[in-house]
């Protein structure tokens, strides 16, 4: 027998990552959709519906890669702005998916989350998504965090009211109001801030995604349309971000 050979046994290793610098939390602006569908010759629509199934195969793929938290920007605050045709395909779209995938989410201890002005959703979708997040609650692998209706600075401005409310109560002083205060009334307070951030489609910028929480994240991003994404690509985000150094303002040799 020779000496033992190491060989690459988690599905990091075999997809040439070093599996203990695996970003724990990756976030994903998944943008061209629309993009995607024009060039298909096809309507935006069919864009979104494709792109659903790119993110079923990334949701997978991180929680193979040992990813341990995924958020994705669904719908922003701002995609209200969009034709009504379109608002309302997605959240159709929207309500279909998660109907589809609940059970396979939940054989595969997926935790799902959903962070954003719930309140202002549909009835139904609020309540397959409150549903969602209820069943799937005490599960440990991934925790897939979905950004819907959500807006970085209106994040904030909630984290503010909900402190003005205590202050109001008396149960804080302003000198309580601090950078831990204020990520601790976030959406997901418990969450560590992203790793990792990727964007799609090229385009270089944040549109108010995790404002707060991607102030120290590394940026990744592609030409590639989210409905084309693979797991190839996410493994070519995750190498990038291993080849890079983390200072987070101090000094690194
Ligand atoms: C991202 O794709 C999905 C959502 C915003 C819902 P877009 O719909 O923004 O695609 P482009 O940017 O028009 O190509
Ligand atoms: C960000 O993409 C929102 C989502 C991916 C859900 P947009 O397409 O809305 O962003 P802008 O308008 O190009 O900045
Ligand atoms: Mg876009």
């Amino acid at each position: 027998m020779s000496a033992t050979v190491k060989r690459p046994c988690t599905a990091a290793e075999q997809a040439g990552l070093d599996p203990e610098r695996i970003p724990a939390h990756v976030a994903i602006i998944m943008d061209g959709n629309g993009r995607w569908a024009r060039a298909q010759g096809k309507d935006r629509l069919s864009g979104h519906w494709q792109g659903y199934r790119t993110l079923k195969n990334i949701v997978y793929a991180a929680d193979e890669l040992g990813v341990r938290y995924l958020t994705v920007y669904g719908f922003s605050s701002e995609n209200w702005r969009r034709p009504q045709e379109e608002v309302g395909g997605l959240m159709h779209l929207m309500l279909q998916a998660m109907r589809a995938e609940i059970e396979e989410l939940i054989q595969n201890r997926v935790r799902v989350r959903v962070l954003g002005r719930l309140h202002e959703l549909p009835p139904d979708l609020r309540r397959e998504f409150e549903e969602a997040m209820r069943r799937t609650q005490n599960f440990d692998r991934l925790t897939f965090n979905l950004a819907i209706n959500y807006g970085g600075r209106a994040e904030v401005v909630d984290a503010v009211r909900l402190l003005a409310r205590k202050l109001q109560r008396g149960e804080i002083t302003p000198n309580d109001i601090d950078e831990a205060a204020v990520a601790a009334h976030l959406y997901a307070p418990d969450i560590p801030d992203p790793d990792l951030l990727i964007r799609t489609a090229g385009e270089l910028r944040l549109s108010n995604f995790l404002l707060w929480e991607t102030a120290y994240s590394e940026i990744y991003v592609t030409p590639v349309c989210w409905p084309d994404f693979s797991r190839q690509h996410l493994i070519a985000a995750l190498a990038d971000y291993q080849r890079r150094t983390r200072k987070f303002g101090a000094v690194v040799e």
